[in-house]
């Protein structure tokens, strides 16, 4: 069974005016349990749009959506919220740590939210953070840590519950080159070694390229898809081709980082 499947998946925008804005159309996207995929698109193509779909923060206005074999839009508020901190794990380009808490307690915050043991969220949380290299920095606070730390801090907190499915949202987007290859480095392993289902929305053809699969996506339809082989610089070489041809604007074009 796939983790996450979408089925002529779209999304109208009504606007004050009554003018109709269809932002998302037809969307076919299967992705299976163990997999890394990547989705790419020009600004304004319908990333956000459809990542706010997959996330249930937002809800399609056609097609259907299954996660874990569940319809979202078909659970009540009160479901909803439990389906989303049991099956989602989120990461976002601006963190969103709480800055009252230290990072060991913003890791476990979501198992603490569950009831869970103690002794069961202390054996959960130290190989994710040995995982992520922050298992020195426990009891940091988030302001005394840099921007790839609090990343992965992000991500440990994402992944503690182990959810069927992690989104992120341009998780690299604040990071420099060397801070983002270590989150990607490290999202990699979590891939690998926990087999973590993951989607990613990125600008960055560096962070995408350590996807298995891309997505692209062109005003709002699936444009193509690529698969990775066992190379990484030729699948880059094919991620920046791909976005030549879909031209547009994808606003930072980046470049090979050694
Ligand atoms: N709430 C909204 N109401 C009306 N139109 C919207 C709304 N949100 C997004 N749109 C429109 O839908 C289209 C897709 O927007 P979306 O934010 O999904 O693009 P994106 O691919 O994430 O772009 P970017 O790379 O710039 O973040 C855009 O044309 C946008 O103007
Ligand atoms: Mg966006």
């Amino acid at each position: 069974m796939s983790v996450l499947k979408t089925t002529g998946l779209g999304k109208v925008y009504g606007s004050k005016k009554n003018i109709l804005y269809t932002a998302l159309q037809g969307v076919n996207i299967e992705v299976e349990k163990g997999e890394f995929v990547g989705v790419m698109g020009p600004s304004g193509s319908g990333k956000t749009t459809l990542l706010n779909l997959l996330s249930t923060i937002d809800k399609p206005t056609s097609g259907k959506l299954e996660i874990n074999g569940i319809d979202p839009t078909k659970l009540n508020d009160h479901k909803l919220a439990l389906f989303r901190r049991r099956e989602l794990g989120f990461v976002f380009q601006d963190f969103n740590l709480l800055d009252a808490l230290n990072v060991k307690e913003n890791i476990i915050l979501p198992l603490v939210m569950e009831g869970i043991k103690p002794k069961v969220i202390e054996q959960r949380l130290k190989p994710i953070v040995q995982m992520l290299q922050i298992e020195d920095l426990l009891a940091k606070r988030t302001y005394e840590i840099s921007g790839g730390q609090k990343q992965r801090t992000a991500i440990a907190r994402a992944i503690i519950h182990d959810p069927s499915l992690l989104l992120a949202d341009e998780l690299t987007g604040n990071l420099d080159s060397k801070a983002a290859k270590d989150v990607m480095d490290t999202l990699k392993q979590m891939n690998e070694q926990m087999n973590a289902t993951i989607l990613m929305v990125t600008h960055d053809p560096f962070s995408a390229s350590y996807c298995q699969r891309i997505i692209f996506i062109k005003d709002g339809q699936l444009f193509t898809e690529i698969n990775r082989g066992s190379n990484r610089q030729i699948f880059f070489q094919q991620i920046l081709d791909v976005q030549s041809m879909l031209g547009g604007d994808f606003d930072d074009i980046s470049f090979p980082r050694a």
